[in-house]
Parts: structure tokens; C-alpha cells; sequence
């Protein structure tokens, strides 16, 4: 049994499975901090959810909901990624993505959480699903372990979301993201985003430093008040330095 859409008390808006889950500011608009920047809510929120797991065996929530997986594994098929590809999955949460790869025939793949919880749920789950070849970790991606390195495809799908949410310091956090990518991957590698906290310029300017735009890869668009937008972005980097 899946379930599609996180629903959170501190959330200032909704809009359904594809749209902002986590907190949608108008563009250029500073976000508030939020619980869901701290390691205590994930915690909390992996803890619950793997006793759900336990008992009914749900696994939980599907951020942006299950084509936000598709489109990724679409691009990574048409650009004919190789199934033996080191693939990073950073804040992988209850780890379906991982198990979506693996479906897809990608054999390489790891997942790394902050969360203890999170990544016991992904254990679990990986061996109900029979994945025995997943490698999956605690780690903190602001501070990661020497071993994490040489990825071709880093792929993110709400994490850097919620770092942005830090109530520390956001800035610091957001540059350490960036330093980290650049630790654990290398020249002519991906990384693909999905985010609703960040518009495409914004992403741009953030990952200036060593990567370069590949591709947008198309989201639901909306229409409010004349302006049209997306409410989730997925952008594909190729490291570059
Ligand atoms: C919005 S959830 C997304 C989970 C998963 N990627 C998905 O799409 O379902 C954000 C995830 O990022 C993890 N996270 C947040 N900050 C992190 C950090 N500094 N290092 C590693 N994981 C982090 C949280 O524990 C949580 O699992």
C-alpha cells in the first residue's frame, strides 16, 4: 500500500501529489524556518512511519508522488545511464526510489539518510522487496564520511528541500550541501533535483559553482492570478569541474 501526499500540520500550502509538499513561498520570498529542517522531525516522522511498516506493512510517503520517480528514471533510460552506474540517493527517506532503480535494472545503488529510523525503514523494506545488493547508510550529507565518493548519478528528491529549511544557518548549510556534491562526485557526473522550494533560476544560481544545466525535465505546470508556473522543478546537472 502506498501513499502519495505527506500532509504536515506546518505546511502553508497543498495542491495534491505533484505540488509543494513541504512549504511554498512566493518566489523570492525569504522561507521561515520549519521543523521540517531539523533531524528531530524526520526522526520522529521515520520512527512512526516504521512502525506503520511494521504493522500493516505501508510504506509511507512518496514525495511529489510516484512520476516524480518516473521522470528521473525516463531521462536516465534515455540517455542510456548504464545499469552498473553508481548511483547516490541522498536523503532517501523510506528508500523507494532505490527500489524503483533496482526495478529498472540499475544494480549499483546506494542510499544514505541522517535519519537512523529512515534508513532502518529502508532496510526493511529492501528486504521485503528482496534487494539484497542496495547499499544504504546513516550519514549526513552536511558532513560526509571519506567512503561516500565517485558517484555518477546523485539524485535528490525533496532533501535539499528540507536542509533549505534548516533553522540554523541556512546559508552555511546550503553551501556545505554544495561542497558535498562536489566531494562525492566527479567531472561528467549527474545530479538530478527535484525541489518546490526553488525555482529553476534560483537552482541555477546555487549549484553555479561546478555544475552546469542539462536539462528541465517537464513538471505539471499551474496557472493562478494569470501567471503561469511550476510547482515542482526537476533539473538535471552535469558536474563540470
Ligand atoms: C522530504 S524527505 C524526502 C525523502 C525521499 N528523498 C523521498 O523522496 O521520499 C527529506 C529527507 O531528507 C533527509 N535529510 C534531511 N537532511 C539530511 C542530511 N543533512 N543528510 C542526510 N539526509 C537528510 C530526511 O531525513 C528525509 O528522509
Amino acid at each position: 500500500m502506498r501513499r502519495d501526499v505527506m500532509m504536515d500540520s506546518s505546511m502553508s500550502s497543498t495542491h495534491g501529489a505533484e505540488d509543494c509538499l513541504v512549504q511554498c513561498p512566493e518566489p523570492e520570498e525569504e522561507f521561515a524556518p520549519s521543523k521540517l529542517g531539523t533531524k528531530e522531525y524526520w526522526d520522529d516522522a521515520y520512527k512512526r512511519e516504521l512502525q506503520t511498516y511494521k504493522d500493516i506493512g505501508d510504506v509511507g510517503e512518496i514525495w511529489f508522488g510516484e512520476e516524480s520517480m518516473n521522470r528521473v528514471i525516463r531521462w536516465m533510460e534515455a540517455q542510456n545511464i548504464s545499469e552498473n552506474a553508481a548511483i547516490l540517493d541522498i536523503g532517501t527517506g523510506n528508500g523507494m526510489f532505490l527500489v524503483e532503480l533496482a526495478k529498472h535494472g540499475f544494480s549499483n545503488l546506494t542510499g544514505i539518510d541522517y535519519s537512523k529510523a529512515a534508513v532502518e525503514l529502508t532496510i526493511n523494506i529492501l528486504k521485503e522487496e528482496g534487494l539484497k545488493n542496495v547499499k544504504i547508510q546513516v550519514e549526513d550529507f552536511l558532513n560526509p564520511s571519506t567512503e561516500l565518493k565517485g558517484f555518477d548519478v546523485c539524485i535528490d528528491k525533496g532533501t535539499f528541500d528540507a536542509i533549505s529549511l534548516s533553522p540554523e544557518d541556512r546559508e552555511e548549510a546550503k553551501k556545505r550541501y554544495v561542497t558535498s556534491l562536489r566531494t562525492v562526485m566527479q567531472p561528467g557526473s549527474f545530479f538530478i533535483i527535484t525541489s518546490c522550494n526553488w525555482t529553476k533560476e534560483q537552482l541555477l544560481q546555487i549549484f553555479k559553482p561546478g555544475f552546469e544545466l542539462v536539462h528541465e525535465l517537464p513538471t505539471p505546470r499551474f496557472q493562478f492570478g494569470g501567471v503561469t508556473g511550476n510547482s515542482v522543478t526537476a533539473l538535471v546537472f552535469k558536474q563540470i569541474d
